[in-house]
């Protein structure tokens, strides 16, 4: 019997090193401690030994029995361990490896331009301010000599909330917020959104953007002004660029003037940009009025002023020699992804 036991001890050891897979080690585990196992079978031959035998064979058939017992779970769990260990390698990451390329977004055309004046002015020693787009009445035209019945509010068919409140027109609104709260020296600028009951076509639309220039000090000319705007149509509009003041009427400004630069597609000869005409009017300018001064507690007796308002998709229209406007608001990306 004993040597029935270390024969089945034998044969268990190699087939258990030999097992491969979990479903392996549990048909060796049935083989030899199932109902009908080896190991079982040589249990039930005890009843045929004499009592003096039995005590000395039972141990011996235990500790077999123990023994394949522990080496199995031993067993499981290396296997347990290989798999994982297998698994590791085969699912291994390479970081290395090249990404799959995202899409990546650009700037609005209206944001680049926007950014690129912001960056020219604060450069020149501009700050930025901001304003309402939601306004009293009293900003937008009042203080900006408009009053009540002024012609002039007729050209900026305007958006109103209640009587005295209204979506601003232009972002001269924001002079008046300025001077109301800073004293000279002042040098500001204002870029923002502004509102008009207009139809969209391919030159308006009832949203657009200004970019607002306000400077505010003693001895402050005509000349400065026209400085001021050389830098920013050549910084704009590339070096050869040049500006020409056609005197026009604000009523906020004395005297005033409208501003061309020449074509930056055809340098003045007249192409399909500019139409024709070789220039491009990109802005309103002047010399601050002494009542807007006075209004803000400025006194015209000593400091003087100018300002400009820019038109940022007609510079942009101009810049990025794009020909209808609506696709400035339509978000079509084939059209953004250009800029
Ligand atoms: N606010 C004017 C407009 O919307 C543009 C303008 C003209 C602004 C002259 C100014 C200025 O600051 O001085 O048409």
């Amino acid at each position: 019997m004993r040597e029935k036991l270390a024969e089945i001890k034998k044969a268990f050891e190699e087939k258990i090193e030999q097992a491969k897979t979990q479903d392996g080690i549990e048909n060796l585990r049935v083989e030899f401690l199932g109902k009908k196992g080896l190991i079982t079978g040589v249990m039930k031959l005890m009843g045929g030994l004499s009592p003096e035998e039995r005590p000395a064979a039972g141990q011996a058939a235990n500790d077999v029995r123990a023994f394949v017992e522990s080496r199995i779970a031993e067993r499981k769990k290396e296997l347990r361990q290989l798999e994982l260990e297998r698994s590791l390698e085969k699912e291994v990451i390479d970081v290395t490896m090249p990404a799959t390329p995202a899409a990546q977004g650009s700037l609005h055309p209206l944001n680049k331009v926007t950014e690129e004046m912001k960056r020219l002015f604060i450069g020149m020693g501009y700050e930025v301010a901001e304003g309402p787009e939601v306004e009293y009445d009293y900003y937008n035209f009042e203080a900006l000599n408009l009053p009540e019945g002024h012609p002039a509010r007729d050209t900026q068919d305007t958006f109103y909330i209640t009587d005295k409140i209204l979506l601003r027109t232009q972002t001269s609104s924001v002079q008046i917020h300025v001077m109301e709260h800073k004293k000279p020296p002042i040098r500001i600028i204002s870029p923002g959104k502004v509102y008009r009951a207009d139809n969209l076509d391919a030159t308006h639309s009832p949203i657009f953007h200004q970019l607002e220039g306000l400077v505010v000090d003693k001895g402050v000319t005509m000349g400065d002004l026209k400085g001021t705007l050389e830098v920013y149509a050549k910084a704009m509009f590339g070096e050869n660029t040049k500006i020409r003041l056609r005197p026009h009427h604000f009523p906020f400004t004395e005297p005033s003037a409208e501003v061309d630069v020449t074509c930056w597609g055809c340098g003045g000869k007249g192409c399909r940009i500019c139409k024709g005409e070789g220039w491009v009017e990109v802005l309103g300018c002047g010399m601050v009025h002494p009542d807007v001064l006075r209004r803000c507690d400025i006194d015209p007796e000593v400091y003087s002023g100018f300002a400009f308002g820019i038109g940022i998709e007609r510079t942009a229209l101009a810049r990025y020699g794009v020909s209808d406007l609506r696709q400035f608001f339509e978000n079509d990306v084939r059209f953004l992804g250009q800029f």
